[in-house]
């Protein structure tokens, strides 16, 4: 494919901006032509900015636009299963923010959907896979740096200062739970790093900071120990309440050595000594933090259509994660062990 990649976006929110911007002035090779939002505000606020041919506020008569080629998903996730399923059916290249659906049926309908459309790309938004200390971290595993990986510790924890807005909106809407929500990431690298599907999962949790977690059946603060096919460990802590910013670290022992990734999140070098003592500053959310990832995660996508080829994350990477968080969700609701799969 000689031409640029004409992309259309769906969703201009928190992230989905984020995505239109990079669509439209970092990518090479890519064109935004379309941008959809129910929001007209926020429709008129990125052509303002930006030279975007054509806008919708209704997402099916973006998919009659056969100047496009590829769909980006970044609508709220109740939306996802639907507008994929769409797209594709609609003969474009789709790229999803995660995660594939609410429920693991939708997960599944969704991987029927990408099957049988095997010419198109469909890439998931498990941008942390091309995070560079992430993919470093990979690398060093393929490699044999730490031996045999036998145990991943994570850590996904949302700034306190953000608790509020989570609040409002989960007394609102069905969120997935602390886990599905928030540890879905991890999962993921989870099951990258050991090379294995989740065999049995314990989760616990609880609302401490505020009880209305407890009354919406969600934790504030959980935790997930998961034993995988191959006899390796997994353990995830999940929060909403982290006073210091947003926290993302992992850990993987291996049998030679280990290696950890985001040990403090620092936002960068900057060192400032004053009454407090030497004080350094973390990241304040997921924009920040991956910057680099979402952008990297659009190149690829871009370069899969343009090359034809399907990108390493896949859409039963989406599935089986999903299948790991509402086993952990159901562990923690039910208070039992929960098999995976036998
Ligand atoms: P948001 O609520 O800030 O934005 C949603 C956008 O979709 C808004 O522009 C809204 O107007 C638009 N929208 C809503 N319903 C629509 C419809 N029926 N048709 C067209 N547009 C519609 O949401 P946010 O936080 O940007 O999240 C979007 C998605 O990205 C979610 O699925 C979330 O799970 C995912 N996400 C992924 C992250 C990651 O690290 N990969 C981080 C944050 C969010």
């Amino acid at each position: 494919m000689a031409k640029k990649v004409k992309v259309g976006i769906v969703g201009l929110g928190r992230l989905g901006r984020q995505h239109a911007e990079n669509l439209a002035s970092r990518v090479p090779n890519c064109e935004l032509s379309a941008i959809c939002s129910v929001v007209e505000d926020e429709i008129s606020a990125f052509k303002e900015k930006w030279d975007v041919p054509f806008s919708y506020t209704n997402y099916d008569e973006m998919l009659r636009n056969k100047d496009l080629d590829a769909i980006f998903i970044a609508s709220p996730s109740g939306f996802h299963c639907d507008q994929i399923i769409k797209a594709l059916d609609a003969g474009f290249h789709v790229f999803s923010e995660k995660p594939l659906g609410l429920y693991l049926e939708e997960a599944e309908q969704v991987m029927a959907a990408v099957e049988s459309h095997p010419d198109q790309v469909f890439m998931l938004g498990f941008m942390r896979r091309y995070d560079r200390s992430y993919a470093d971290a990979k690398r060093k595993i393929v490699n044999g740096d730490i031996g045999e990986p036998i145990l991943i510790r994570c850590y996904g924890l949302d700034p306190a200062s953000q608790m509020d807005n989570f609040l409002a909106f989960a007394k609102a809407n069905y969120s997935g739970g602390l886990f599905l929500d928030m540890s879905i990431h991890d999962l993921d690298l989870a099951r990258w790093y050991m090379g294995s599907e989740a065999q049995e999962v314990w989760a616990i949790g609880g609302g401490y900071a505020r009880q209305e977690f407890d009354e919406i059946k969600d934790a504030e603060t959980g935790a997930a120990m998961v034993r995988f096919e191959n006899n390796t460990m997994g353990i995830f802590v999940a929060g909403r309440n982290s006073a210091h910013g947003y926290h993302i670290e992992t850990e993987i022992i291996g049998t030679k050595g280990s290696i950890r990734i985001g040990t403090v999140p620092e936002r960068n070098q900057i060192v400032l000594f004053n009454e407090n003592g030497a004080v350094k500053k973390c990241y304040d959310g997921f924009l920040e933090r991956f910057e680099q990832a979402y952008l990297s995660e659009t190149e690829e996508f871009i370069h899969c259509i343009m090359e034809g080829r399907q990108p390493e994350v896949t859409v039963r990477d989406g599935v089986e994660s999903t299948r790991l968080g509402y086993a952990c969700k159901q562990s923690f609701e039910t208070r039992q062990l929960v098999k995976v799969r036998e």
